[in-house]
């Protein structure tokens, strides 16, 4: 079985332009050329949904200088993206403490949700300012209020609920979760939704990362789902 759902840690853009003698801000402009290519692939390959970790809380800690270019590039990236995003039949949505973001980039994304909100090829996500368990802080905050206002007893809180009460609740689980760069670790990454997603890590830095990266990952993807079923038929 192919993956529905797609989520992807894009990592090292910085130690990519450092190796290069560049500024790292350089690193995010050839990741996000990068971005363009996984999105158009993971279209064509049939993928249902696509969740990209482009900025965790944590990376406010970053110097101003690159979070300014960050969010720049993120601005300028959607504007220029938009037709092709519209073309594809790709829908677009933010998921993440989206008060934090400067207000035109603010304005920008959700212009681009509110246009392509129909659209059916696949749902593209992006992490901005996204923490899992600010996340799950949030969920349990409208989850406790339901039960505060009498329209909710809470022996009726069960997973469907919580999964409800997340910003994620119009995704499905994720499949399949890719990080470049060798680190191994979640890092806050959908914690909830990922918990029974395959993982695969990849020692490429994210601007060197292709679509036949995508592809192979995908290949894995399937080896363990193959190995699954021989599992379950053999018990
Ligand atoms: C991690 O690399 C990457 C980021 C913090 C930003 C991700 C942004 C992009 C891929 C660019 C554009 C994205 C979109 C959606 C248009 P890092 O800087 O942490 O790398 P390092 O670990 O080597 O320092």
């Amino acid at each position: 079985m192919n993956p529905t759902h797609i989520a992807i840690i894009m990592d090292g853009n910085g130690r990519w332009a450092e190796s290069r003698g560049e500024p790292r801000a350089q690193g995010h402009v050839a990741g996000a050329e990068v971005v363009r290519q996984v999105v158009r692939r993971a279209r064509e390959r049939g993928v249902g949904h696509l969740t990209l970790f482009a900025f965790s809380t944590m990376n406010w800690g970053r110097p101003s200088d690159e979070i300014r270019a960050l969010m720049d590039l993120f601005e300028r990236d959607l504007i220029a993206q938009r037709p092709d995003l519209m073309a594809q039949g790709i829908r677009l949505s933010v998921i993440g403490e989206r008060a934090y973001l400067p207000p035109s980039l603010r304005a920008t994304l959700a212009r681009v949700e509110e246009e392509t909100a129909g659209l059916t090829q696949m749902h593209l996500t992006l992490a901005v300012s996204y923490d899992g368990r600010r996340d799950m802080v949030e969920a349990m905050k409208r989850v406790s209020q339901m039960v505060a206002d009498g329209q909710l007893h809470p022996a009726d809180v069960g997973e469907p609920l919580l999964m409800n009460a997340l910003s994620t609740r119009d995704l499905p689980d994720v499949d399949l979760l890719i990080r470049t760069s060798g680190e191994q670790r979640l890092s806050g990454f959908l914690p909830l939704e990922a918990c029974y997603a395959e993982l695969v890590f990849t020692p490429r830095l994210w601007p060197e990362f292709t679509v036949e990266d995508l592809d192979e990952a995908i290949e894995e993807f399937r080896r363990r789902q193959r190995r699954f079923g021989l599992t379950r038929a053999a018990s």
